[in-house]
């Protein structure tokens, strides 16, 4: 049984396959990407009770009886956007979007985290999602944004 966005699903899976591939091929979460595979690029990004993690180094059995939210996932009431989403959107913050799922969850992590004091800082701790479209200034202009800072 994996808890994904509140709504909890009971699929059989073989002992390996990661959390990424249970929400994209099983369960049709697409909205989290895959990029590297590896760990190295944060595309992958989702929330596991409430910390950032890479959903491509997580083995989808690991995360049973955890609280997953995805990019799927943080939209509220009415599908109003997150925060952090609008902020992406004022700020231009994205080209091709495909790092951009992953960027929001890590960003909303980073807000509750309390890592957004400085431009500084907030790169340092969103550098593990990397965006081949370069939009870092926009990206952490975001950030600054979605945090009232
Ligand atoms: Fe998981 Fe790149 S796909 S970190
Ligand atoms: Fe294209 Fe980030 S917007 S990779």
């Amino acid at each position: 049984m994996l808890k994904v966005n509140h709504h909890e699903y009971r699929i059989v899976l073989d002992a390996r396959v990661t959390l990424l591939d249970a929400l994209r091929e099983y369960l049709g979460f697409t909205g989290t990407k895959k990029g590297c595979n590896f760990g190295e690029c944060g595309a992958c990004t989702v929330h596991l009770d409430g910390w950032r993690v890479n959903a491509c180094l997580v083995l989808a059995a690991s995360a049973v009886g955890c609280d997953i939210i995805t990019i799927e996932g943080l939209a509220g009431e009415g599908d109003a956007l997150h925060p952090v989403q609008q902020a992406f959107i004022d700020r231009d913050a994205f080209q091709c979007g495909f790092c951009t799922p992953g960027q929001i969850m890590s960003a909303v992590a980073c807000i509750i985290e309390d890592h957004t004091r400085s431009d500084a800082e907030i790169r340092e701790w969103m550098s593990g999602n990397i965006c081949r479209c370069a939009a870092y200034p926009q990206i952490v202009a975001a950030v600054r944004q979605a945090a009232g800072n």
